[in-house]
């Protein structure tokens, strides 16, 4: 077993934790699994079980501003509002970027932005913490690649390997105990037409989090020992349907594999759940929409919001049937 700090060291071989540039800002994307990340062989190092397959969201994501301070303490100011040391966010922030400090040097005064929901299943951490070591790249003048940086992201949040790219992006799950080769790798292709819809069913934090509910159902669901094989064929589905440009294959093997991880929770001992209501009444509008040969798919992820897939040709009919719906274009070509 190896510890995080025995990874950053390996990722930062010979480079310096001493300050380059005292001010800057960053930007990652959210991103949102087509395949999901369920489960972990190591809690420490965030290494999943599986591969996992993703989207970025493009303008959605997270901005980080970060200053140094000649002060005794940190500031940190999250969406515009300053948040002390007691909160959950300033905790998890500060434990990771703490890994990279020495005796909590420099002090920093931290400015993040996140223009999709705070840990409501949308995503937040993974472009927080992609953009937490984008920041520290640039405050150390590491000059790490995109993949080193993906394997420093995926310490602070699985998913959040695959916020360093644009586009697609393949976490390849590796199978190293130190992890070196569990990172993203951006897929050498675009899908200009396609399109993702935001239905926010609650804004508010979730009941469990994705770190403790994997872990519940990887210990206690029955149906996970079938999860691998259902990641291996869906994977490969969607990854041939995004070569081939074939919508109706892509959005059926990613709703399929959302509603297995979905299964497999509600397996576990206690069982959980992440829909409500709202949730329950839109899967059954898509499934709805699609027996009236609408090709329109939904993928969920750990949180009640559900996040339509369709082609730019439903742009109107999506808005129509979905007043509230959020509509991002991945891609800008
Ligand atoms: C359902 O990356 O938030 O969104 O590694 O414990 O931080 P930790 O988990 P996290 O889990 C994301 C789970 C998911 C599926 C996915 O994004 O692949």
């Amino acid at each position: 077993m190896y510890s995080k700090e025995q990874i950053i060291a390996n990722v930062l071989a010979g480079k310096s934790n001493v300050v380059q540039q005292e001010k800057g800002a960053v930007y990652a994307p959210a991103n949102i699994a087509l395949c999901k990340y369920w489960g972990k062989r190591d809690r420490t190092l965030n290494l999943p079980m599986t591969p996992s397959l993703s989207i970025s969201l493009a303008q959605k994501g997270s901005h980080f501003a970060f200053e140094v301070l000649n002060e005794e303490k940190d500031r940190v100011k999250l969406n515009g509002i300053a948040i002390d040391a007691q909160h959950d966010f300033y905790q998890r922030l500060f434990s990771f970027i703490n890994l990279f400090r020495r005796n909590d040097e420099p002090r920093l005064n931290i400015d993040i932005t996140s223009t999709i929901p705070i840990a409501a299943g949308l995503a937040s951490s993974a472009s927080g913490f992609a953009s937490v070591v984008k920041g520290l790249n640039i405050l150390y003048g590491w000059q790490l690649s995109c993949s080193e940086l993906s394997l420093l992201a995926r310490l602070g949040s699985g998913s959040a390997c695959r916020s360093l790219w644009d586009g697609f992006v393949e976490w390849q799950h590796g199978s190293r105990d130190d992890g070196m080769d569990s990172l993203g790798i951006p897929l050498d292709l675009v899908w200009p037409q396609l399109r993702i819809g935001l239905l926010l069913a609650s804004s508010d934090k979730k009941s469990i989090s994705s770190r403790e509910a994997m872990a519940i159902t990887k210990q206690t669901s029955p149906l996970y020992s079938l999860w691998p094989e259902q990641v291996a064929a869906d994977l490969a589905m969607i990854k041939t349907a995004l070569a081939e440009k074939n919508f109706t294959d892509l959005g059926e093997a990613s709703e399929r594999n959302a509603i297995a991880m979905h299964a497999t929770m509600l397996e576990a001992t206690p069982a959980i759940s992440y829909s409500n209501a709202k949730t329950a009444a839109w899967v059954q509008q898509v499934w709805q929409l699609r027996q009236d040969n609408m090709p329109v798919y939904f993928t969920q992820d750990a949180g009640p919001n559900l996040k339509l897939l369709f082609l730019e040709d439903r742009y109107t009919d999506i808005l129509q049937l979905f007043p509230d719906v959020e509509i991002i274009k991945p891609f800008s070509v």
